[in-house]
């Protein structure tokens, strides 16, 4: 099992330390583990954020384990020079459109939710999040009109079978869940959002079983908030995707418990090739003060273990340990605790 693990920048690779005495801990035979540069750290040892060792070190690999990557020093590059350009192009070079974002609450957060716990309590959530597509990937520039004033713009579209594609992921998810699916677009305003919708309603048409409706991105938000508890699987873009996660985050306590896997259709002799990483960023206003939680990054570590390479037990034994972890009380600042990002990533060993 061939597993590339970029840390990254900022507290990337504070927490990926933490996932790999946990994934040391399982003593897994058969694991060969392959370390590469990436965000701004492979930007200044190789001159780019995804140095073509790197990028070829995670086409050959199973799985792909993700730190975070940014870094305020690189903030001004040319795009294409910035950090986060390594972790799109991962996406991107290997077509990974489906990213689940999967929300629930800990028993023993009740105190952390922004939300009132008796509405916490009900979170139970999946965020599938379109990955390759939307205003991300479109022609986008800073451009001088004619009449001397800057314009910046960047395209949205859609095609059909990008739709498509993550409709099937959506619906099969919810077909494992309690069965019931939103698609979240903006289709009383954009085009893009239009299409998205008809095409979930053609793909519906091949799952009866899932009760199927559709919500504005802004009452989705909303709704959040009042009633997450109504929500089973989301289906949405990538850019609505990106701030409805973090959204969701906050719902349940903390971005820091938040992990995802990125997956596209390439099967390994294991499982589904995919990428794992956290939903949060580098956090440069913590860097290198053991302050980050490692949880969302050991989460991602078990959703590899259940997506890439059929482990349920080893992925369940691992949320089990960092769920008893919290329901002990151990918390780091983010979760009004005083716990270090390694004393949690004790904790989470010695409850494995
Ligand atoms: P961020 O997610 O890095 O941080 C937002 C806030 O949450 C900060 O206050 C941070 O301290 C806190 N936080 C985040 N993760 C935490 C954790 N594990 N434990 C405790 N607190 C945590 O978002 P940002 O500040 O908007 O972005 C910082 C950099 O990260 C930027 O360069 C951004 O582009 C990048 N970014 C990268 C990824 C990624 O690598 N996938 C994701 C999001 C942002
Ligand atoms: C995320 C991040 C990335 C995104 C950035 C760093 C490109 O915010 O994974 O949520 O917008 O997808
Ligand atoms: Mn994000």
């Amino acid at each position: 099992m061939k597993i590339a693990c970029l840390a990254g920048d900022g507290i990337g690779p504070e927490i990926m330390a933490e996932a790999r005495r946990v994934l040391d801990a399982l003593a897994l035979e058969n694991v060969e583990i392959f370390e590469g540069d990436v965000g701004g750290t492979g930007y200044k040892k190789h001159g780019h954020p995804l140095p073509p060792e790197t990028l070829e070190m995670c086409k050959a690999a199973d799985a792909v384990l993700f730190g975070a990557v940014g870094d305020p020093d690189c903030d001004n590059l040319e795009r294409h020079l910035r950090p986060e350009q390594a972790i799109l192009g991962l996406r991107q070079a290997l077509t990974l459109f489906a990213n689940l974002r999967p929300a629930t609450m800990f028993p023993g957060l009740e105190d952390m939710t922004a939300l009132r716990p008796e509405v916490a309590r009900t979170i139970d959530l999946l965020i599938v999040r379109e990955l390759n597509g939307d205003v991300y990937f479109g022609e986008k520039a800073i451009r001088t009109l004619d009449d001397g004033r800057r314009q910046g713009f960047d395209l949205m579209s859609y095609a059909e079978d990008e739709v498509r594609r993550i409709a099937h992921v959506a619906f099969r998810a919810a077909q494992g869940r309690k069965k019931k699916l939103c698609s979240v677009d903006k289709a009383n305003v954009l085009e893009t959002s239009q299409l998205w919708r008809d095409v979930v309603i053609e793909v519906a048409a091949e799952y009866p079983d899932v009760a199927l409706s559709h919500m504005y991105v802004d009452n989705a938000a909303m709704q959040l908030v009042r009633d997450p508890g109504q929500f089973d699987v989301v289906v949405t873009g990538n850019l609505f995707g990106d701030i409805l996660s973090d959204q969701a985050s906050m719902c349940v306590g903390s971005i820091g418990l938040l992990a995802s896997a990125s997956l596209g259709e390439t099967q390994t002799e294991y499982g589904t090739k995919g990428l794992y990483e956290p939903i949060h960023g580098s956090a440069p206003d913590i860097a290198g003060q053991g302050k980050a939680n490692p949880m969302a990054m050991i989460l991602s570590l078990a959703m590899m273990l259940r997506h890439s390479f059929g482990l349920e037990g080893q992925a369940a034994r691992i949320e089990t340990a960092v769920s008893r972890t919290l329901a002990d009380g151990i918390k780091g600042a983010d979760l009004g605790g005083s716990a270090s990002t390694v004393e949690v990533g004790d904790a989470v060993l010695a409850r494995l």
